[in-house]
């Protein structure tokens, strides 16, 4: 049975901060900066005041390449995310926090220190989203060059999981006594105390950090194959997802919810969050006008060739973007063009992407730029306030979302139309909320409270708690 039984289905709304990637139209006369504080301050307390659940930080811990040049949009949009979410937590009240950190290059101690702190900050609104790339050349940033061969990567992130959960729980809540009269401190000695030996990590000590206000932040998964959504099944609150449409989102939907009887978990322990974008109209047909505007500044004929050589992984810059599809086929294996991204790994056959292209290309009429505007540059909810409301309504009514993780194409103030024409149709209807009930990330997203460890869980050798 819906935690929300006894009222409709809730929409649950977050905001991506955008900047990376060609979503983001930097052009735009009404674009700000993406490194400005401001910047995030505004767009934060847009979606506070939307009465979002939480705000997302994406991230991408090595500058991408394309052609032996850095991709511009990275240069800006890469600051470190506990610091902005540090920062964030000062100026919002009731905002989620949510930091993308990855698992394969980072270790479980650093990050549950700085999650457990984050949550302390926040008083109780950090979340982790737990990524698992990446390559060779993400490693060369790290510490001995490392990086794990795909097999591996949810391998460690499992154990890296389960290790940053132990910290967590190494904290019952209760061991500071504080008391001044008799002078005592600590109620009992080492607390805190850890151990974990495996393959990946061989640590033992005390977490420095005492037990935050979730217990832990709120776990958040982004990956998409067979492993990553068995991972988000045992392990994750939520999944942020690239399934949003009605026919990717409800198989995904159906898909992720049928995998959590398997570790003991109810269907409303994890919420699908898919990515959205969004252009708005006072009517649907100037929505549709605008939304063929942005496509056409998203994707530009530079932009239309940058997008092909990804999949061709071969020079393409003297072919015009106006005009037909290279004949010549891809060259396929080592990544030559662009190093970095993740949009070449998934076009896993660029052979068969090519000829799909091609056929597409010639069958419509297409020139490469229209063909990449097609590809590329995807709008989920498009219309006037109503419709895009209805849609929304629609699409977690059907099952294929919880929610969505808005993406808007104008960084910092693309969030406000939405949060000044559509939240207020959602709130009328009953879907949105139209103030914070409680004050964690954990309340906002109908998440029950995580049980604390018990005193004799907690007990790890000679330092264990005692009573
Ligand atoms: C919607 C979505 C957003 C993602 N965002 C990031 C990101 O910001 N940083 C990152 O390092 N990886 C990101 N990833 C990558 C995944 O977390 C994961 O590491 C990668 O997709 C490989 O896992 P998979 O094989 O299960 O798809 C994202 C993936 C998806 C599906």
């Amino acid at each position: 049975m819906s935690r929300h039984s006894t009222r409709k289905r809730q929409v649950h709304l977050a905001a991506h901060f955008p900047g990376v990637n060609n979503t983001t139209v930097w052009s735009d006369p009404a674009s700000g900066s993406h490194i400005d504080p401001d910047s995030f301050v505004h767009f934060a307390q847009t979606a506070e005041r939307g009465k979002f659940d939480f705000l997302f930080l994406a991230e991408g811990l090595r500058l991408r390449e394309h052609a032996g040049r850095i991709y511009d949009l990275d240069v800006v949009g890469r600051p470190d995310t506990f610091t902005i979410l540090a920062a964030l937590a000062g100026v919002t009240t009731h905002l989620g926090l949510t930091g993308t950190i990855n698992s394969t290059f980072n270790e479980p101690y650093e990050v549950a220190r700085q999650f457990a702190t984050l949550d302390h900050l926040s008083e109780g609104r950090a979340a982790w989203n737990v990524v698992t790339s990446w390559d060779a050349f993400t490693g060369e940033n790290f510490r001995r060059g490392g990086f794990l061969a795909a097999e591996q990567r949810y391998e460690r992130a499992r154990s890296f999981l389960d290790t940053a959960f132990e910290l967590f729980d190494s904290w019952r809540g209760d061991e500071v006594l504080a008391d001044q009269a008799t002078g005592q401190f600590l109620r009992a000695p080492g607390p805190g105390a850890f151990e974990h030996h495996d393959a990946h990590f061989d640590i033992a000590g005390h977490t420095t950090v005492p037990r935050s206000p979730q217990g832990r932040p709120v776990i958040f998964q982004a990956g998409d194959s067979e492993e990553g959504r068995e991972f988000a099944a045992q392990h994750a609150d939520a999944i942020f997802s690239r399934h949003g449409t009605l026919e990717e989102g409800r198989p995904f939907y159906a898909d992720v919810k049928a995998r959590l009887a398997k570790y003991g978990r109810e269907r409303d322990e994890l919420l699908v969050l898919p990515a959205a974008t969004f252009v708005l109209g006072d009517t649907d047909a100037e929505a549709e006008e605008l939304a063929r505007e942005v496509r056409r500044a998203q994707v530009s004929g530079a932009t239309a060739i940058v997008f092909l050589e990804q999949v061709w992984n071969r020079d393409l810059s003297a072919y015009d973007p106006d005009g037909p599809l290279p004949d010549v086929d891809p060259v396929v294996g080592e990544e030559l063009i662009s190093k970095g991204r993740a949009s070449v790994r998934m076009y896993r056959d660029p052979l068969a992407t090519a000829k799909a292209w091609r056929e597409r290309a010639q069958a419509e009429g297409l020139s490469i730029r229209e063909l990449m505007i097609e590809q590329t540059a995807r709008q989920t909810f498009v219309g006037s306030p109503t419709t895009v409301a209805d849609q929304i309504e629609h699409l977690v009514e059907a099952e294929a979302a919880d929610g969505f993780i808005l993406v808007p194409h104008i960084t910092p103030a693309g969030l406000d139309p939405f949060v000044d024409r559509v939240v207020p149709i959602l709130q009328e209807r009953g879907v949105h909320r139209t103030d914070y009930e409680g004050t964690t990330l954990r309340e906002h997203l109908g998440l029950r409270p995580l049980p604390v460890p018990s005193l004799l869980t907690t007990t790890v050798g000679a330092a264990g708690v005692s009573a």
